[in-house]
């Protein structure tokens, strides 16, 4: 599924004066130079994002067919289309995936509109897996407010419930892989990952914007306390 992404012509938008906002003609020039926006398109991804939990498999190897994947922060379902993909329905794979947005129904993926901040989620969750999952991959992103040290904070808290879900729902020697915008308590987030997981990686896919701050968080080789 990688793809070689070449930029074709960049395409520039000329508008009437007024018409519309400076930012929302960068938005528009940008999605419409945006190869892997092209690429989702054209493969049937509801996302870009799409590409990146297919670099990051490539990376570290972590989907195999017929294991159990949640999803959180799943909208519009980009990365539960490529999980389930990897995973196969066929193959008794499962994809449970929850947001705060409603989605389109994708065949084959439990979809459940709720919060990670539902007290409930968790157990939902459980109730809809009916096993341990293998693999816990969350691209939770908070609504921009612009003000970058108030997103960092809120991507950090994002992440940290993320992990907690992990360590909820992951069978021994699961995977988790979480979305992260770096700054302030990463490290201390690393640090708690490291009593959780054997390994931790960080990763930048190259479908992840330049200037963005985000990087992807890994731990490989889940321990199970519980089961200590
Ligand atoms: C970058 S988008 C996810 C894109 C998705 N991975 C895809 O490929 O289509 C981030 C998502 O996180 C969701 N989100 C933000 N806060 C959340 C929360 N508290 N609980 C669940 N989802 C949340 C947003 O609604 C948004 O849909």
């Amino acid at each position: 599924m990688s793809k070689n992404l070449t930029n074709n012509p960049r395409v520039k938008i000329k508008v009437k004066k007024g018409s519309k906002t400076v930012s929302s003609r960068r938005w528009l020039e940008r999605q419409l130079n945006d190869p892997y926006v092209a690429a989702a398109k054209k493969d049937g991804y509801r996302s870009r994002s799409a590409y990146k939990l297919i670099e990051l498999n490539e990376k570290f190897n972590f989907f195999k067919k017929g294991q159990s994947v949640v999803d959180l922060g799943s909208a519009p379902g980009g990365w539960s289309q490529v999980a389930l993909e990897f995973v196969g329905a066929s193959n008794k794979g499962k994809v449970v995936s929850i947001d705060i947005q409603d989605i389109e129904p994708i065949e084959g993926v439990i979809f459940i509109n709720g919060s990670i901040m539902d007290e409930e989620i968790i157990d939902t969750i459980r109730r809809n897996l009916k096993t341990k999952a293998d693999i816990v991959i969350s691209d939770m992103a908070p609504y921009a407010s612009g003000h970058k040290s108030t997103d960092q904070t809120r991507s950090l808290l994002l992440a940290e419930l993320a992990l907690d879900a992990a360590i909820s729902l992951l069978r021994d020697k699961g995977v988790f892989c979480c979305k992260l915008i770096r700054g302030k308590g990463e490290e201390e987030l690393v640090k708690i990952m490291r009593s959780y997981f054997t390994e931790i990686k960080r990763f930048k896919p190259a479908a992840s914007r330049k200037d963005s701050a985000e990087i992807f968080l890994i731990g490989l080789n889940f321990n199970n306390q519980d089961l200590a």
